[in-house]
């Protein structure tokens, strides 16, 4: 979810409406502002913020708050949507987190006559100020917030209250300070447009804000939190000519791949890697296909061990069995992957973090973070992010393999540069009519294609399934037909005679097959009914490659099927939620 909350001299529901379609990538099931005019006025939605229409004069103030869902307790409908009011429809309340207490906070406050509207954990809150208000919000808030157990970061405005409250605990929150007005926001993406002066709270913090003037509290105790300077402007998180996000980041990654093998060096390089022994992984989703794919190339060039976990069942392995733990996270607030870093600290496990958001939470909780550089990633399917991974990775590799080869990775640009450009179209009319793909590689090149067949599934909605070429045999196999597309990755290297064999075996069962291959490599082009070109590159080289090359697939696959590429139904980008 997203929230946004401002309080200034503007009319506050365009800015909190505009502050929305900034985080609607955070979630986007409903939608919903409150402004304090008179009394506390609320509109609220099922559906998509960007459905509003551009001239949203719907409701009067200057101070105000919002919200942008990705459901978890309750259906996304209008009366789920945020903002929650309590009994008397003076207090709003908009939340991202998980309130863990929620049932027993809400039968205990139902037996003391509290009606509920809604079934979300959220609207507790409102209820709970309500209960402990005596004419000051900030004192009810204070004394409200020891009764939550769970994550939270809240915005709440009043009836005659001339300021708003924010308050966070395990849930990304961020003050703009402007001249004369104040934001506050999940991420910085809506603040850009008016203030590069930014405060990131602490966990525990809560914050008094009002258009000329704020105060933080930690502990019912005034606190000063650093300002500092961002440096993203608004053209970052703007679509500059290109129909989607997604297309726009994807276009960006010759320059994202060359931030981020300079993003770590022999200097920056933290010590808890150069020493270890072994090393365990945790991230989900794509996060998780870059720590693969760090696995394939880390072991055979160091010798060192790599476990890997997916963060979400990190927590039921006994103990960390590493030196160190890396967390990747792109939003750098994945409660999963945060938790397992967490879990390494507790176990006295060294933890590194490689994200691409500064002063995110998994920043907080890490020793050592590595940042990415690849730039606000606005679309949910991860490209440009997911490649910047790969690239810290594989530069991490090289300066514990002492290899050095940065030179390798410098032609990456141009190569990636090459491949943005290749004509997918008969690529694109087998799979935009198949119900069901399988992606098969082998070696390094299986984590790409799971990669490659997660981006299918995310946005175009075809079912797509990634398999290590050798392990069709055990099962899928009895899949495969003429309606079942393949795409097989066939380059140059260890795997390649095995590669081409499982494909003539797939071909044999009437299997139309993608294949990618090197432009003249005859054989691969007798077998595929359509070879995608890859330039002829070191192999790692062709990991990015390849990986460009099915994000194009997958975006074209979508469009050709005009599907919600940047916003994918029931997705949301940042999972803050177990
Ligand atoms: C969500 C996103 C994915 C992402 C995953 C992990 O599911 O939709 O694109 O890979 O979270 O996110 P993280 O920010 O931890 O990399």
């Amino acid at each position: 979810c997203g929230i946004v909350g401002y309080a200034g001299y503007r009319s506050a529901a365009p800015v909190l409406i505009q502050g929305l379609r900034r985080l609607e990538y955070r979630g986007y099931d409903s939608y919903g502002i409150a402004t304090l005019a008179e009394d506390v006025c609320v509109h609220k939605k099922a559906g998509k913020v960007s459905d509003i229409p551009d001239s949203p004069e719907i409701l009067q103030g200057t101070i105000g708050i919002g919200h942008t869902r990705w459901a978890t307790h309750g259906i996304p409908s209008d009366i789920n949507a945020h903002p929650h009011l309590d009994c008397t429809d003076k207090i709003a309340v908009v939340h991202n987190g998980i309130i863990e207490n929620y049932t027993h906070l809400r039968r205990d406050l139902i037996d003391r006559g509290h009606i509920f509207r809604s079934e979300t954990d959220t609207e507790v809150i409102a209820h709970l100020i309500e209960e402990a208000y005596e004419g000051d919000l900030l004192e009810a808030v204070k004394k409200t917030l020891p009764l939550l157990t769970g994550s939270y970061a809240l915005l709440i405005v009043s009836t005659g209250e001339n300021r708003f409250i924010a308050a966070r605990n395990q849930s990304p929150l961020v003050l703009g300070i402007g001249d004369g007005e104040i934001f506050a926001a999940s991420d910085i993406t809506p603040l850009l447009e008016y203030t590069s002066r930014v405060i990131y709270l602490d966990d525990g913090d809560i914050a008094e804000l009002r258009a000329d003037s704020y105060h933080v509290y930690f502990q019912n105790n005034p606190v000063e939190r650093e300002i500092k300077e961002i440096s993203w402007t608004p053209d970052t998180v703007q679509k500059g000519g290109y129909a989607h996000f997604m297309l726009k980041e994807i276009f960006e990654q010759p320059d994202v791949i060359h931030r981020a093998t300079h993003a770590v060096s022999e200097e920056t390089l933290p010590s808890s890697l150069r020493d270890a022994k072994s090393i365990t992984v945790v991230a989900c989703g794509s996060s998780y296909h870059a720590g693969m794919i760090f696995r394939y190339l880390l072991e055979p060039a160091c010798g060192i061990p790599v476990r890997l976990e997916l963060g979400s069942e990190y927590k039921y392995t006994p103990v960390p069995f590493s030196d160190v733990i890396i967390g990747i996270s792109q939003s750098g607030e994945t409660a999963d992957t945060l938790a397992a870093i967490r879990k390494g600290i507790c176990n006295n496990v060294r933890t590194v973090a490689i994200t691409n958001v500064l002063n995110s939470s998994i920043t907080r909780s890490a020793q050592d973070t590595i940042l990415m550089h690849a730039g606000p990633e606005i679309s949910v399917a991860a490209s440009k992010s997911f490649l910047a991974q790969v690239g810290v990775l594989m530069q991490i590799v090289n300066l514990l393999s002492g290899r050095q080869c940065i030179d390798i990775l410098d032609h990456a640009r141009y190569a990636i540069e090459q491949v943005l450009l290749t004509d997918l179209t008969d690529a694109v009319d087998i799979c935009s009519s198949a119900d069901h793909l399988f992606y098969v590689g082998r070696g390094v090149f299986y984590p790409v294609m799971m990669e490659g067949a997660l981006k299918m599934k995310e946005i175009s909605y075809i079912h797509a399934e990634a398999y290590a070429a050798g392990e069709l045999k055990h099962g899928p196999f009895a899949l495969l037909s003429p309606e079942t597309p393949v795409i097989a990755i066939c380059s140059p290297g260890q795997a390649y005679e095995v590669m081409l064999g499982n494909m003539k075996e797939m071909k044999a069962r009437g299997t139309p097959i993608i294949a990618f291959g090197l432009e003249n490599d005859t054989d691969v082009r007798d077998i595929a009914d359509v070879v995608i070109p890859i330039p002829e590159v070191h192999p790692w080289i062709q990991v990015l490659t390849s990986t460009v090359l099915l994000q194009l697939l997958a975006y074209h696959t979508a469009n050709r099927l005009d599907r919600e590429i940047d916003m994918p139904r029931n997705l949301a980008k940042s999972v803050t939620v177990e």
